[in-house]
């Protein structure tokens, strides 16, 4: 028996596209789930699902911006249609703010509040009418470390990740009934396209944080796909509610 198996499951992917999310849904089309790539930038979206395709794993893509109840309802509506089914939700879309608290006007506030906690909310509300509706489904959401710890000039992206990490735990709750699991990934500071520029930009905050991590290194997108695989694998029927942190031990100090 293999308790990662994942043939025969339709995973949602938002964020898929990019970075985290693309290492994560790779790492679930490799172990044979259906992946649906979800973005704003229709060709990026295409582009990562003929990559995965490319492999020889099944992919395909879908416009949404999760922040829109809209947009959501719509891609929900048109994934059901196509795939008839979504046994893994992945919420890896988010938008971050990088400055003094005091100079973060609430528009930036809000453009981090709707993309990280109303985002993955709408996602999570939506499929897990579905999920609760087939009594079974995994949920995972993107949390960070800075659910748990801050970093300074990132006041409304801490906030979100708290909110998104509490967040799993309410519904984790809510839907342990239905047989639906609810958990996030907690990943550390990470190279991808949502700091590339910024860490060119700011090495001194890059050696700031790395100095933060006990193992010595940021992570790579990769690093989240083991954890993303066993979330949404039998391996965690009995783990709900948590966020496993992918972080190289940078919030034990
Ligand atoms: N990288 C890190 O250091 C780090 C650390 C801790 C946690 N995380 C979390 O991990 C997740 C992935 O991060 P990442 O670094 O992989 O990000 P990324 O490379 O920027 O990829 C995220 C993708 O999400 C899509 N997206 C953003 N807002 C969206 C929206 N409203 N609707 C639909 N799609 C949207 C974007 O594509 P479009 O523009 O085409 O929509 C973007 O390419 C995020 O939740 C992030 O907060 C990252």
């Amino acid at each position: 028996m293999n308790m990662f198996d994942l043939s025969g499951k339709t995973a949602v992917v938002t964020g898929g596209n990019s970075g985290i999310g693309f290492a994560i849904a790779t790492g679930l089309a490799s172990h044979g789930a259906q992946v649906v790539i979800v973005n704003r930038r229709i060709p990026q979206g295409k582009l990562a699902a003929e990559r995965l395709v490319a492999q020889g794993f099944s992919a395909d893509s879908e416009q949404a911006d999760v922040s829109v109840e809209a947009s959501v309802d719509q891609l929900v509506k048109a994934v059901l249609k196509k795939h008839g089914q979504i046994d893994i939700l992945v919420n890896s879309a988010a938008a971050i703010v990088r400055k003094p608290a005091v100079d973060v006007t609430a528009e930036e506030f809000d453009l981090v509040m709707s993309n990280n906690v109303r985002g993955t909310f709408l996602c999570c509300r939506n499929v897990g009418r579905h999920m609760i509706e087939r009594r079974k489904g995994k949920v995972i959401n993107l949390s960070s470390n800075v659910s748990q710890v801050v970093q300074e000039n990132r006041s409304a992206y801490c906030v979100s990740k708290a909110a998104v990490s509490h967040l799993t735990r309410a519904l984790a709750a809510e839907w342990a009934q239905y047989g639906v699991n609810v958990n996030a990934i907690g990943p550390g500071p990470t190279i991808t396209e949502f700091n590339t520029t910024y860490f060119e930009e700011h090495p001194e905050d890059r050696k700031k944080l790395t100095g933060l991590i006990p193992m010595g290194r940021m992570g790579a997108p990769a690093d989240c796909a083991g954890a993303a695989i066993f979330l949404a694998s039998d391996a965690s029927d009995f783990v709900t509610g948590q966020t496993l942190l992918v972080d190289g031990g940078s919030t034990l100090l």
